[in-house]
């Protein structure tokens, strides 16, 4: 397994061992956790790290092998074979996976759905782990996913289990798709994202649970600047040292 981090900015906060600050971001599907954790990460000068897209990116992989994301034989074999780094250019998180770029291909509903397919599998979990939280070694992070605080990151000084309805959730997605171009039926979309948590939550292997010590959102009435001041709060709550002008 040769997975590494890069990262070609310099500017985060980078402290020592003491000093580094978890932010554990979990949440269903299209609870807005990517949007507002880059943001969160941008303001406090962390590292955001996207652990989905690592999902994605095996998913992909699978895809790709022509290997069907159902089969956790096949995957679990083939999954070592799926070398993904991670590096950050302008801040921004780029997925590679064997030395491809694959940060735009992984986005579609497709591969989403695979994804949620082969993170069930307990051999692909354990593939990522270690470039999770190798990611979370050097630098202060806020990381999203869905077992960040239970356990890729379980002693993280903040956590937030973001979430909102399904319907608010559907009607978001499909406000984004349509804005794309993409046609899309917001029905369809509910019930894909109804699916998706079911799968998320039912599964042996780490599933979707908010942590003990993890502090609830529900953003479905609340607007991004809401939700991005009430992570801050949590993660000063938490102890992170900072001016409070900065999410004011
Ligand atoms: O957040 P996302 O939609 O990009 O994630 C894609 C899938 O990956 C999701 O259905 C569940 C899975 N996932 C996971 O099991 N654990 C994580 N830490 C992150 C994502």
């Amino acid at each position: 397994m040769e997975e590494s981090v890069s990262s070609t900015e310099n500017n985060w906060i980078k402290r020592d061992e003491e000093g580094i600050f978890r932010i554990a971001v979990d949440g269903p599907a299209g609870a807005g956790k990517s949007t507002i954790a880059r943001m969160v990460a941008h303001r406090l000068g962390f590292i955001y790290v996207d652990t989905g897209a690592m999902y994605r990116a095996v998913a992909l992989f699978c895809i790709q092998k022509g290997i069907c994301t159902e089969d956790k034989e096949a995957v679990e074999q083939a999954v070592g074979e799926a070398h993904i780094t991670i590096c950050h250019k302008n801040g921004m998180q780029q997925v590679l996976l064997n030395g491809q770029d694959v940060s735009g291909e992984i986005r579609t509903e497709e591969v989403g759905n695979a994804a949620s397919a082969v993170s069930a599998y307990p051999a692909v979990r354990a593939h990522l782990l270690n470039l999770q939280r190798n990611l979370a070694k050097e630098h202060s992070v806020i990381m999203d996913g869905r077992d960040i605080g239970t356990c890729v990151l379980p002693d993280a000084e903040a956590k937030v289990f973001l979430t909102a309805s399904s319907h608010v959730r559907a009607i978001r997605r499909y406000k984004e798709l349509k804005e794309k171009g993409i046609m899309c039926n917001l029905e369809e979309i509910e019930q894909d994202i109804i699916e998706r948590d079911r799968r998320d939550m039912n599964r042996e292997a780490s599933p979707l649970v908010q942590a003990a010590d993890a502090v609830l959102l529900d953003s479905s009435e609340m607007d991004i600047n809401q939700v991005i001041s009430s992570i801050i709060q949590v993660a000063v709550s938490r102890g992170l040292p900072i001016d409070p002008s900065v999410w004011r």
